[in-house]
């Protein structure tokens, strides 16, 4: 189980966070996880663990450390090591890789403090806060050590965290001390550090919400051209992103889905119901869907398989909602956390199969009546309204 543990977190290499805030007061949260599989030991599962679950966080090697938080929590889990996670106060967690992180160095026969493996911070950190201020607070008391006994930096993890009042930071470890940053900018993927991927965004200045036009700039080109005669001119659109990364790599998924947040937030910002936002949240996920093989060739065929996006989730703290999907299946699994039993552990399996998110229609169609009348073409008096509607916009 641990050794399990130890792998999954090794071959897990990207992540992506995002969140929205809507004028529903909520925020809603986005949260995809990239990894390879490893011979089948990797079983992600949508577990339960109740109040006062006794988890193991200390890591391989070193003296037992058990915990038992007063919260229950629902997670993404694979055996005990939860990825993302919703306690039952509406505390949020999303692990994602950070390969440079230095945690801090421990003594685990230390009685001055608990030492925590990093990997099971966000088992501890649901299962014992209900806000932002009581992480920080724990974090800076030093009456805890967070390390990472796996050698090599691959199993190395950042974390997002934020809570049902909307309060959200990044916790990092940088050359062996905690660094604690409010996430302003509501976006978090992997390497470089956080500061650094803030600061990046000002480097794409020249994206904009606006239409590109640069009527300015143009030229006459006579007939030279089929169908125009000038240049630069728009032609389609998209133009205005024209420069914005589109590929997997951290600093440009970081930078992709802030702008298209605030540019979907400018332009067309949701109305006031909670599928409107989710579907904005929903579609940056799409946005940023990482498939098998884009990030490079799988090392031992089948068995060890690339990084991809394995399941995604959409999680609105201050509600309860959590909902997940898979690459193969896209039909959310949606949890009303507030309904569930915190006292019982319990878990759902996830479907790895395309045809769990069909719905087939070939019977409904069989059954209507013959009659075609939807070719009719539509009474003038349609086409006149809808002319007139035209006009006026
Ligand atoms: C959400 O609102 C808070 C409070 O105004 C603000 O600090 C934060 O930057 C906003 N986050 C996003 C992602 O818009």
């Amino acid at each position: 189980m641990r050794l399990a543990t130890v792998l999954l977190i090794q071959i897990c290499h990207g992540c992506s966070y995002f969140e929205v805030n809507t004028s529903l007061g909520t925020k809603v949260m986005g949260h995809t996880m990239e990894f390879g599989t490893f011979f089948g030991v990797i079983d992600w599962k949508i577990s339960v663990f109740p109040r006062k679950a006794s988890v193991v966080v200390s890591g391989e090697g070193t003296p037992a450390v058990t915990l038992r938080g007063p919260f229950g929590y629902v997670g993404m889990s694979s055996h005990s090591f939860v990825a993302d996670g919703m306690n039952e106060k509406g505390l949020i967690i999303s692990v994602q890789t950070l390969y440079r992180s230095d945690y801090q160095h421990c003594n685990p026969l230390s009685k001055e403090y608990t030492t925590i493996w990093s990997a099971m911070l966000p088992n501890w950190i649901l299962a014992t806060f209900s806000t932002v201020a009581e992480v920080k607070d724990a974090i800076n008391s030093g009456k805890y050590c967070i390390y990472n006994p796996v050698p090599g930096r691959s199993a190395n993890t950042h974390w997002s965290i934020a809570d049902a009042e909307g309060n959200s930071i990044v916790l990092e470890y940088e050359r062996g001390q905690p660094k604690i940053y409010n996430n302003y900018v509501g976006v978090m993927t992997n390497d470089p550090f956080y500061p650094w991927q803030v600061e990046n965004i000002n480097t794409y200045i020249s994206i904009t919400s606006k239409d590109a036009s640069q009527s300015d700039l143009q030229m006459k080109i006579g007939d030279q051209l089929a169908g125009t005669n000038e240049v630069p001119k728009v032609m389609g659109h998209g133009f205005n992103t024209f420069g914005l990364p589109g590929d997997p790599s951290p600093p440009s998924r970081f930078v992709k889905m802030f702008f298209e947040r605030q540019i979907a937030l400018t332009n067309s910002p949701p109305k006031k119901k909670v599928e409107d936002w989710l579907t904005l949240v929903q579609g940056i996920l799409n946005s940023i869907f990482i498939i098998k093989g884009l990030t490079g060739p799988d090392t031992l065929g089948h068995y060890v398989e690339g990084d991809h996006t394995a399941w995604a989730t959409l999680r609105i703290p201050k509600t309860g909602f959590y909902a997940v999907r898979t690459y193969e299946n896209m039909r959310w699994y949606t949890i009303e956390t507030q309904k569930l039993d915190w006292t019982k552990a319990s878990s759902h399996p996830i479907s790895h199969d395309i045809r769990d998110g069909f719905h087939d229609v070939t019977n409904a169609l069989l059954s209507q009546s013959k009659d075609p009348s939807f070719l009719h073409v539509k009474k003038q008096s349609d086409e006149a309204f809808f002319l007139q509607m035209h006009e006026e916009m």
